[in-house]
């Protein structure tokens, strides 16, 4: 099975990709582990739907397993949960040998994955996504937290897991708006540094879309293997990691503006790559040819690259610089110089950004 190697020396791990894969946890992670005892972390949900395949394979493994579930919800993603599940690791006696399962969406795989940073000074654990946006990004590179009242993702660490497995059938029950919210940030590797993917998503995005499993397979394996070239070469995100932020600055700020119930994040990037696109075409950065061909892929996956009426262009502009993504008062903005190439720059006239996001609000 299609199998990506994530390069961090006494820390390096591999994502698994395939389809059908979940009873098969057990038999992965015993051969990469001497642990006895496994606690599942699970997204409720994904556990009503999942959670026995992979308790099947623990159990068939030899593992003493339990599960434990958390409520879907940005919300969960806190300080109160991360000390019940802590509670939790204490009450089934978990050790430093243990080994910490994460099923679910981005929000249990940060918060689990905190979970197992910090028990006992560090656990192992596993990754298994269920959403697109978690398989292509948040499982892999080893970024984990929770929110703080005052911000998201203000608490966390780095801490990179044992194994990630990324099982594509459990896309069959994700909602058609959030696979094509995820798929974003396949299409974000694409134009920030793979041209060969790009170019395959254009001519196999129906497939995709339809959740076909060979080409699904394919393009996850590929959109992870782009992260983990990333995480391997700038684990701490000191600058080459920022280039995997490439329309976050804009769409995390609309993110803020609209109270974060308007837009899926993948569709806040979305709009997000569309503004940087056009900052870059702006200052003759990015030929426009190379701006029309994204902004139509983007379309062709049923996202919007347009930011709504509402949004006045100050208004964006200030919530982007509230970003911790802005450092030292400057934004640090990701711009595409072409299909395949970005650049990180910190010396964009505010004025500019202005001017790039009013071209960009409107109806479609
Ligand atoms: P999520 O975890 O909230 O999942 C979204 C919804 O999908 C939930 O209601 C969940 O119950 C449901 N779901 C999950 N799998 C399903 C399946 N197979 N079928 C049907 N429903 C399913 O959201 P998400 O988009 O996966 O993740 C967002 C989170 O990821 C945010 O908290 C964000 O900060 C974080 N994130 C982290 C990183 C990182 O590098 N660590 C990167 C990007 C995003
Ligand atoms: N989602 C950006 C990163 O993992 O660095």
């Amino acid at each position: 099975m299609p199998s990506i190697q994530v390069e961090l020396g006494d820390n390096s791990y591999s994502i698994v990709v395939n389809q059908g894969i979940l009873g098969e946890t057990g038999e992965l992670l015993r051969s990469r582990t001497n642990s006895k005892k496994v606690i599942v972390i699970a997204d409720a949900f994904v556990s009503t739907r999942y959670g026995h395949e992979v308790m099947e394979g623990l159990s068939n493994a030899g593992f003493d397993s339990h599960i434990t579930e958390v409520p879907s919800g940005e919300e969960h993603k806190s300080l109160e949960w991360f000390g019940r599940l802590h509670d939790q690791l204490v009450s089934h006696r978990m050790d430093r040998t243990s080994t910490l399962i994460a099923l679910g969406g981005g929000v249990i795989g940060d918060l689990a994955g905190f979970v197992a940073a910090t028990y006992m000074r560090g656990i192992s654990y596993v990754q298994i996504p269920t959403t697109l946006q978690a398989q292509v990004d948040a499982s892999v590179g080893g970024k984990t937290g929770i929110n703080h009242p005052k911000g998201k993702n203000l608490i966390g660490a780095f801490y990179q897991p044992e194994l990630v497995l990324i099982d594509v059938a459990t896309l069959k029950t994700l909602p058609s708006r959030d696979v094509r919210a995820g798929f974003i940030e396949v299409i974000k590797h694409g134009v920030i540094m793979d041209v060969p993917l790009f170019n395959q998503i254009e001519e196999n995005l129906d497939a995709i879309l339809n959740l076909d499993a060979e080409i699904l397979i394919n393009v996850i394996a590929k959109s992870c293997a782009d992260k983990a070239e990333v995480v391997a070469n700038d684990e701490k995100e000191n600058r080459l990691r920022m280039t995997l932020n490439y329309g976050h600055t804009f769409g995390h700020a609309l993110e803020v503006v609209t109270d974060y119930n308007v837009f899926r994040h993948g569709e806040a990037v979305a709009i997000g790559m569309n503004c940087a696109a056009q900052l870059s075409c702006n200052i003759d950065m990015l030929p426009l040819a190379d701006m029309k061909r994204q902004k139509k892929l983007i379309k062709r996956a049923g996202l919007p690259t347009k930011l709504p009426p509402e949004v006045r262009p100050d208004m964006l502009l200030d919530a982007m610089y509230l970003d911790k993504k802005a450092k030292g008062g400057k934004l640090h903005l990701v711009l595409p110089t072409r299909i395949g190439e970005v650049e990180i720059r910190d010396d964009i006239d505010d004025s500019d950004v202005l001017y790039a996001i009013s071209q960009c609000i409107g109806d479609a």
